[in-house]
């Protein structure tokens, strides 16, 4: 299909927040919360932006710069904010925000981490499928469309640049 062929659909139609209180279930040798847990929180929220912006499956093609600011805690109320920042012809990208605050005290929350996600929309037989192109609202969902463009054309250069190298090291190098 080609691009641009769907409806636009806007950022805040699919925009979701998922909360979680931390548990003694979820903690890793220092005591503090695993960072495992957090990307699975992370995975789990942006999954569903992208499900709900593509309007069916979508599966997890990439993760990166997630970075963990400040250290989670058992009692912390956990909050992972998602939204499609760009989109392409089936893929999308996802932003994430964590925010963490005490679960019984009304304390403003702090930024504890945050992450950009890439998925791609899939058909029953796990090929990709066009999405809608998202229709970013404000100033600051423009800055991110743009921002993810960048991200974008690294990903794609950083990519190619791994293939190419390692297609010259094949020919050079054949295996035994
Ligand atoms: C992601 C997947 C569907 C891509 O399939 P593919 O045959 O490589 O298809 P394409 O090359 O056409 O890629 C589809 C889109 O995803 C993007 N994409 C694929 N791999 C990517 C990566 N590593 N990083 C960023 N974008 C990626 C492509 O740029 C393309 O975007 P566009 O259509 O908007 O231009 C396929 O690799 C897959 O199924 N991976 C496993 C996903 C999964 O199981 N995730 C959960 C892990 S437990």
């Amino acid at each position: 299909m080609a691009e641009g062929s769907l409806p636009g659909k806007p950022t805040s139609a699919s925009r979701t927040t998922l909360s979680h209180i931390m548990s003694g279930n979820d903690t890793n040798l220092l005591g503090t919360v695993h960072g495992g847990v957090i990307m699975k929180l992370v995975d789990d929220a942006a999954g569903a932006v992208a499900g709900r912006h593509s309007g069916g499956p979508a599966v997890t093609a990439s993760m990166d710069e997630m970075v963990f600011l400040e250290p989670v805690r058992v009692g912390d109320l956990v909050h992972v904010k998602a939204q499609v920042n760009w989109t392409g012809r089936s893929s999308m990208e996802v932003g994430v925000r964590v925010l963490a605050e005490r679960w019984n005290e009304s304390t403003p929350a702090t930024h504890v981490g945050s992450a950009y996600l890439v998925f791609a929309a899939v058909d029953e037989d796990g090929r990709p499928r066009p999405v809608p192109q998202v229709i970013a609202e404000s100033e600051q969902d423009k800055r991110r469309y743009q921002e993810a463009q960048i991200r974008r054309t690294h990903r794609l250069a950083r990519r190619r640049e791994i293939k190419e190298l390692r297609d010259r090291r094949r020919r050079v190098e054949p295996k035994p």
